[in-house]
Parts: structure tokens; sequence; C-alpha cells
């Protein structure tokens, strides 16, 4: 747990199949301008770490009649036999000041490994739900996150018009569905757009950019007291 005391936390949760990536060269530029702002940076790699992303029953004690996922966690929760790696993820992300979500932009969504990761460790009864409330009200609020992603498309497609539309419209389901939803402060995305198509001259500049937001919001991120 940190307090004023301490160096803030700042937990990535990185999903992409590739290590040679631009999203993990992002990721890692990311990693680093948080650690030279005096950030203990905790890396969850889910593709190097082979993160199993279904839920399912399996993961729970067995159950007399239907298998309701929400109910088994409010139980896993209060028995103290939630599963291990999702025990520890969870340990991860409620000792940490600030979440980064990195990955690239698959179907204008998550990549379904970091669905996943949701599904399976923002867990009923822990971050949100049983003694906490939604949104304001619950488990992590006063602390801040952010998306860190990388797209196929052009920045001019994502605008207001473009042939996708405004960017905002498809991250509002993660950003308020998933994030705020949780009690988190939601963060301006730092995105990279269609880094495929970059010299590595641009791919560089790219980087820098993505050093210069990341350090602005290590600087503007406070650290709550929890
Ligand atoms: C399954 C899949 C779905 C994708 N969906 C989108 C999409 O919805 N919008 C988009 O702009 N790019 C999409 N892309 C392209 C990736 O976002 C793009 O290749 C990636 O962000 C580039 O970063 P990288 O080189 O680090 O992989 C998709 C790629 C894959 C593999």
């Amino acid at each position: 747990m940190s307090t004023f005391d301490a160096a803030p936390i700042a937990l990535i949760v990185h999903a992409h199949p590739e290590p040679h990536s631009f999203s993990t060269a992002q990721m890692t530029t990311a990693a680093r301008t948080l650690g030279e702002a005096g950030y203990r940076v905790d890396v969850l790699d889910l593709y190097a770490d082979g993160w199993a992303p279904i839920l399912d029953r399996h993961e729970f004690l067995p159950v007399d009649g239907p298998f309701k996922p929400q109910a088994e966690q409010m139980r896993a929760v209060r028995e103290g036999t939630l599963d291990a790696a999702v025990r520890a993820h969870l340990d991860r992300l409620l000792a940490a000041d600030l979440l980064v979500l990195s990955f690239p932009m698959w179907w204008f969504s998550l990549p379904a490994i970091l669905k996943g990761w949701i599904d399976r460790v923002f867990v009923m009864g822990t971050v949100f739900g049983g003694d906490h409330g939604l949104f304001d009200d619950a488990a992590l609020a006063g602390r801040r996150a952010m998306l860190l992603l990388t797209t196929g498309g052009p920045s001019e497609s994502f605008q207001s018009g473009g042939a996708f539309g405004p960017m905002d419209d498809f991250l509002f389901h993660i950003h308020r569905g998933m994030l705020e939803f949780v009690g988190y402060h939601v963060l301006e995305p730092v995105v990279t757009y269609g880094p495929a198509r970059m010299t590595d001259q641009e791919r560089t500049a790219a980087l820098e950019a993505v050093s210069e937001s990341v350090a602005l919001v290590a600087a503007a991120a406070r650290p709550s007291v929890h």
C-alpha cells in the first residue's frame, strides 16, 4: 500500500503477443518514463505470462445448481477461495495508484486476453459490489487509470466525420464501463495511430511523444492514500 511517504505504484497490464512490436516498445517506454518520474512500476505482461483469460466454473468451488459467476466471485471472496492467479493479480491491482492498460486496438476494443483479465480480476466483492458501490462509491475511487494503445487506422479516421468516427466513442465502454465503474479517475488516453506504416525515424519520434505524454501524466497524478 502506498502513502504520501512511499513511491506511488503504477501497474501496467500489457497485452501484445509480440515482444518486438511497437505496442511492446510503447509499453517499455511508458514504464521507463514512469520509473524516471519516481513511480515503482509493476508490469504484468499477459501473453508472456500465459494468462488464461476465460472466466469459467472451474476456478471456483463446485456449486449446487446453476453457476452464477458474480455470486461465486462474492462467495470466493467471503470464504477466501479465490483462484490463486486471480488473487495474486488482484493484490497487484489493489496496490497500484495508477493503472495503465497497454494494448493494440483489436476490433475497436481490447484484445480478448485483456478483456479476460478484467473479467477475472475485477472481482465482484473486491473492487465493486459487496461492501462497495459503483463509480465514485467503488473501491478504487481516488486512483487513476489510463489507456495506452496503438491502432491500425490513421488518426484522421478516428475524427468526427472520419471513416471510423471519434476515438472517444470507441473507448467509452472501457473508460466508463470498466474503469470508472470500479472507481478510477480516467486520464486522457495515449494513442499511437498506425505505427505499422511508420519509418524508423517516425517510430522513434512516436516513442518520444509517448514518453512526453506519460511524463505529463506522472507529474499530474498525485498518489491517493489507501
Ligand atoms: C484481430 C485484430 C483486430 C484489429 N482491429 C483493429 C481495429 O478495430 N481498428 C484499428 O484501427 N486497427 C485494428 N487492427 C490493427 C492493429 O490495431 C494494429 O496492427 C496495431 O495496433 C499496430 O500495433 P503493433 O504493430 O504494435 O501490433 C486489428 C488487428 C488485429 C490483429
